[in-house]
Formats: C-alpha cells, structure tokens, sequence
C-alpha cells in the first residue's frame, strides 16, 4: 500500500547472466535470505530501491496530516497517543531509508528524488484531514490497510527489509488500535454529532482506502517479478480483498455504512465483494493532482530547508570527532 508501484520504466540494465541468476532463484525459491553484499539481479536492486524508497517517503509524508491534528487532539491521552504514533512513523521512515541505503544508494539521494518528484509517495496521504474523526479513520483503515500489505513483507526475500517490516509492524498495530479506539469513542459512546462526523470521515475516505493496494492486477506492471523474486507474497487484488473481508465487520460493530452501494456479501465465494474503484481518480492524485499534493510538497521541501542548520551540525561534529581521534591514535602510534 505505501508501495503502489508507481514509477516510471526500470533504466536500461546490463546483459543477463543466466547461470547466476538461475542460482539467485534457487536462493529465492529455497525461502533464503538475499543479503547486502550478495549477488543480486539488477532488476531486483532497481524493484526493491524503488519500493523501500517509496515506502520510506510515504512514512515520513504521512506524518503531515496527523501532526496538523497533535495541537488541537481533544485530550491529554489522545494527544500523548497521536504524538507517539506521528513519532513512530518518522522512525519507520529511517529504518526503511537504512535499508535503502544497504543496496547502494544514499538517503540524500532518495530525499531529493522525493523533494524533485522523481519517486512518488503513497495516494492516500494527499487527502486533507478536515475534522478530528480523520484521525480515528486514518489510524483504523489507513495504518490498517497498511499492517494488511506490510505483514507479508515481514518474509519479504531481501532480509534488511524483512528485518525493517518486524518492527514496523508491531508499531503499525498500536496505531490501528489507537484509531479504532477513536471510533468507538466516536460511534458507540458518542452524541449523534460525533457519529455523523465519524461517518462522513468514513464516506471520504473508504475509496481512497482502497486505492492504496496499488492498480488492479490486470494493470499493474511491477506484480509478476515482484512475486517471483519473493519481494511480495500476494497481488494487490488479494490484499485489496483481504483488507475488505477484515474492515467491514469492524465498520458494522461501530454501526457506520461504507459508501458503497454493491457492497454485499457474496456465499458462494465466502467474500464481501465491492463497487468499482474510480481509477480516473486514483492516476490523477498520483499523477500530482490531488487535493494536497502541492501542499504536501512544499511542507517537505520547507521541513528540508529548516533541517539542513541540524544536518550541518551534525557533520562538523562528526569530522570534529574523527579528527580528534586521528589525532589521539597518532599520539598513540609515537
Ligand atoms: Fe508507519
Ligand atoms: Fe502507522
């Protein structure tokens, strides 16, 4: 989910070397974990640096609008929850540009791609969040359709992003139960006015929801390799699926109606099936028209600016550092 598969064409690679691959895929096929400094197909480096890093840029993104909710959250316990939660996903983002890092680039690459727009941020995280029930339905269906894609990337082949997606997940948890707990509040001991308001937040953003799992299968180009090469364990119809068969219960218990006239469900398949995505909607937020991608960009760029007085700091410190103890080993070796 926050690895729609997005991007542009992979760049030109160089010639095949079948015998090694043959052995790379024997690896996979084994369930062993691909490592840093093993070899590895540059198809599957170009596929995993595109969906860490857009994975990582989603996390840090996805801070925005939560913290536009950490001032005005109505109690002292909501507000210490949605700070620990906005902090977490801060955390998520440097995990994930570690692992990015592993397979050869630098986070300063990958931030400036973000910054210039070359590599995309989840959808779903340029939508506004106009009331506080935004929160309860981000933290329920948004970190819930994300535990949905993330817990198969937890077996994902290459093992620092396995790695990463452990401890991820754990916290992904704490963030959909802090958002369902909101609901609650909101729908069972709530006025009719925090009902309402939880179900129009569930009208705005259900379809969007959706939307995360990336294209359908049918038209998504990344899906193939990708299960192949054991980077992901289900396609993005399957998932879709699974995250509706769990969330409408849920949805049901806080007696709210999802927005969607065919939703029903089907007994000979055992599934609930649903009304048709708009994917008009979905190419035009992705494609930088969205309600706020503008103003998303332009608090990242501003947040980077305002960072670049610590990112200094902390590199003169370092070389201080280095100096100091070049300094301290020569007194040593004389
Ligand atoms: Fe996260
Ligand atoms: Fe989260």
């Amino acid at each position: 989910m926050y690895t729609q598969a997005l991007n542009v064409k992979d760049t030109a690679l160089p010639a095949a070397d079948p015998q090694r691959e043959a052995r790379f895929q024997a690896r996979i096929d084994a369930e062993e974990k691909i490592e840093p400094n093993d070899w590895m197909p540059d198809g599957y480096r170009q596929t995993l640096v595109r969906q860490i890093a857009q994975h990582a840029h989603s996390e840090i993104v996805g801070m925005h609008p939560e913290g536009n909710w950490i001032t005005r959250a109505p109690s002292l316990k909501r507000k210490v929850a949605l700070l620990a939660k906005v902090q977490d996903e801060g955390g998520h983002g440097l995990y994930l540009y570690s692992a990015a890092e592993t397979l050869g680039v630098s986070r300063e690459e990958l931030v400036e791609q973000l910054l210039d727009g070359r590599q995309k941020y989840s959808s779903i995280f340029n939508y506004p969040t106009m009331t506080w029930a935004d929160v309860g339905v981000i933290g329920w269906l948004v970190d819930g359709a994300a535990i949905m894609n993330q817990i198969p990337l937890c077996r994902c082949s290459f093992g620092p992003y396995a790695r990463a997606m452990i401890r991820i997940c754990k916290e992904e948890s704490f963030h959909q139960r802090q958002g369902y707990e909101i609901m609650v509040a909101l729908c069972r001991d709530g006025t009719p006015a925090q009902k309402a308001m939880a179900q129009d937040a569930l009208n705005r953003w259900w379809w969007p929801v959706l939307m995360m799992f990336g294209p359908s299968d049918q038209d998504s180009q990344h899906t193939d390799k990708s299960m192949r090469w054991k980077i992901k364990r289900f396609t993005n119809d399957e998932l879709r699926r699974k995250f509706v068969d769990a969330t409408v219960p849920q949805g049901r218990y806080l007696g709210l109606t999802f927005p969607d006239p065919d939703l029903k469900f089907d007994e000979t398949t055992g599934h609930w099936a649903f009304g048709a995505i708009d994917w008009s909607e979905f190419r035009r937020v992705v494609s930088g028209d969205g309600p706020c991608n503008r103003q998303r960009l332009r608090q990242r760029k501003r947040a980077h600016e305002r960072g670049a007085w610590v990112r200094a700091a902390v590199l003169a410190h370092a070389a201080k550092r280095r100096a100091r103890e070049q300094a301290a080993a020569g007194v040593a070796a004389e």
